[in-house]
C-alpha cells in the first residue's frame, strides 16, 4: 500500500505533536516528509531523527546562524544519504516554512501554525494541488474567499484523477478543528441543500457563567486553564474570550458554504458533542466522541476511511448529564464581534483576526487587561469600517490589511 506522505507545519505545537502521535500509530499508512516549527529547533531535530525526515524549516529568521541550525543542515544531508533520498533541505525564515507546503514529494500538508502566519501556507498547499489538513482556522477566517475556490479546484482535479472517494466530498480541504470535523462527518451522505442549521458547540471556556465585573482582574494563568481541552496559548485565550468560537463560526461559513443565519453556537460544557447538523425535516445529527484531538486529526488524514485510534471510547453509562445553554455574548463580546465581522465580510475578518492576535499577545505579556482584548478588536474593526471594508482580491492585499490592523492594535494597546 502506498503511504500518504505528509508535511507537518507547526510540528512542536499541541496539534503538531498529536499529529506525530497519529503517525506513530499508523506508520504503515502515513509517512512524514517535512516538518516546520517557529523556534524550538532541538525538538524539531529530535522529531526529524525519529521519523527520518529530510526536509525541515525553522520560521524564526533570527535563528539562521544558530549552531543548532548548522546541526540540522548536517543531519538532513546525512539522513538523505543514508536513505537514498534524492535531496534534503533545511530552511530558515517564513519563506522556508511556506516552501514546505509545495514540497513535490508531499501529498498532504497539515497546517498547525498559529494565526494569520498560516494563510500563505494554506494557499500555497492548495495552489500546488495538495490536500490541506487544516488546524489553522485563521487561514479561513482571513482568506476564506481565496482558499475555498482553490479547494474546489483541487477537489475537481482529484475527481478527474480518480483520487476522490466514490461518494462524498473529494477531500481537498479536511478540517482538523473538532467542531468542523464533526460537521463534516454529519454531512457525509447528506444533501447540503437540506441542511437548515449548523450547531457549533462550545465548552464555554473557563469563565462560563461569570459576569463582566467578575472578568475585570483575570490573569493570563487563569485564562490559560481550559476546562476540557489542552491546547496552545493563543487558542486557549481565544477559547476563554469565545473569540475561538467566533473564528469557528466564520470557518464554518466558508467550509460548508453556509449563511451566517444558519450557523448557531450552543454551549455544551462537557464537550462530548463536537457539533450538530439540523436538517429541513427537523432531524438533528450530532457527532460525539472522547475529547481527544487525535481523533479529528486522524480522520483528516484517513478520510474516506476510518482507522483504529488509541483513545478510550466514550462510555455513555458514565457520561452523566449533557447540558446546553445559549452563549452570553454581552459578557463575551468577541463572539458577537466575530459574527459581525463575518457577516460584513471582505477584509473585516482579517482586521478582527490581526487585532485579536496582537491583543492576546499583549494580554499574555500583561500589557493590557483581559477585557481590553475585545475592546481593542472592536476599536480596530470600527476604524476599518470607517475607512471602508474592501472586497478580498489577493493575498498581498490581505497581508497589507493585516499589517495595518496590527499597527493599529499595537498603538491601541500602548495607549
Ligand atoms: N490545540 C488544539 O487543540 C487546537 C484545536 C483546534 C484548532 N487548533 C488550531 O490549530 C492551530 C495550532 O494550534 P496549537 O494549539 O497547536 O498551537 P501551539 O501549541 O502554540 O503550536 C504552534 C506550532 O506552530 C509553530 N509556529 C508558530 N508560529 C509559527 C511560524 N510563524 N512559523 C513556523 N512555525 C510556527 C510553533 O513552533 P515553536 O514550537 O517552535 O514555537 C508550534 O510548532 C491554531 O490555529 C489553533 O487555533 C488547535
Amino acid at each position: 500500500m502506498t503511504k500518504r506522505r505528509i508535511v507537518v507545519l507547526g510540528s512542536t505545537g499541541s496539534i503538531g505533536t498529536q499529529t506525530l502521535d497519529v503517525v506513530r500509530q499508523h506508520g504503515d499508512q502515513l509517512e512524514i516528509v517535512g516538518l516546520a516549527v517557529h523556534g524550538r529547533v532541538d525538538e524539531l531535530l529530535s522529531q526529524a531523527r525519529e521519523f527520518g525526515v529530510c526536509h525541515l524549516a525553522v520560521g524564526d529568521p533570527t535563528l539562521a546562524d544558530d549552531p543548532r541550525c548548522d546541526e540540522g543542515r548536517t543531519l538532513v544531508r546525512e539522513m538523505a544519504t543514508a536513505s537514498g533520498a534524492d535531496d534534503a533541505s533545511f530552511g530558515v525564515g517564513p519563506e522556508a516554512v511556506a516552501a514546505l507546503a509545495t514540497l513535490p514529494e508531499a501529498d498532504v500538508v497539515v497546517n498547525a501554525l498559529v494565526g494569520a502566519a498560516g494563510l500563505r501556507a494554506s494557499y500555497d498547499t492548495l495552489a500546488a494541488g495538495k490536500v490541506l489538513a487544516l488546524a489553522n482556522k485563521e487561514s479561513l477566517v482571513v482568506g476564506g474567499d481565496l482558499i475555498m475556490p482553490l479547494a474546489a479546484r483541487v477537489d475537481a482535479e482529484r475527481r478527474a484523477a480518480g483520487l476522490a472517494p466514490a461518494t462524498g466530498p473529494a477531500g481537498a480541504l479536511m478540517p482538523i478543528d473538532s467542531e468542523h470535523g464533526a460537521i463534516y462527518q454529519c454531512l457525509l451522505g447528506e444533501n447540503v441543500r437540506e441542511v437548515s442549521k449548523l450547531w457549533v458547540t462550545a465548552s464555554g471556556g473557563p469563565f462560563r457563567g461569570r459576569t463582566r465585573d467578575e472578568l475585570v482582574g483575570i490573569t493570563p494563568a487563569q485564562a490559560l486553564a481550559h476546562p476540557t481541552w489542552n491546547m496552545g496559548a493563543k487558542i486557549s485565550i481565544d477559547s476563554s474570550t469565545l473569540m475561538n468560537k467566533g473564528l469557528e463560526v466564520i470557518e464554518a461559513h466558508h467550509l460548508f458554504a453556509m449563511d451566517y443565519d444558519k450557523i448557531e453556537v450552543v454551549v455544551q460544557p462537557q464537550s462530548a458533542i463536537h457539533s450538530m447538523v439540523e436538517f429541513t425535516d427537523g432531524s438533528v445529527k450530532a457527532h460525539l466522541g472522547t475529547t481527544d484531538m487525535r481523533i479529528p486529526i486522524q480522520f483528516a488524514l484517513s478520510y474516506p476511511d476510518r482507522w483504529e485510534a488509541p483513545v478510550a471510547p466514550l462510555d455513555f453509562r458514565t457520561l452523566g448529564t449533557l447540558e446546553f445553554a445559549a452563549p452570553d455574548t454581552d459578557t463575551f463580546r468577541c463572539l458577537a464581534l466575530a459574527r459581525h465581522a463575518g457577516s460584513v465580510g471582505g477584509t473585516l475578518p482579517a482586521v478582527m483576526n490581526a487585532a485579536n492576535e496582537v491583543a492576546v499577545a499583549a494580554f499574555l505579556a500583561e500589557q493590557i487587561a483581559y477585557l481590553d482584548i475585545a475592546a481593542c478588536v472592536e476599536a480596530a474593526m470600527d476604524a476599518h469600517e470607517r475607512e471602508g471594508v474592501q472586497v478580498v482580491e489577493s493575498l498581498d492585499q490581505l497581508e497589507a490589511v493585516d499589517r495595518w490592523a496590527r499597527a493599529f492594535a499595537r498603538s491601541w494597546c500602548a495607549a
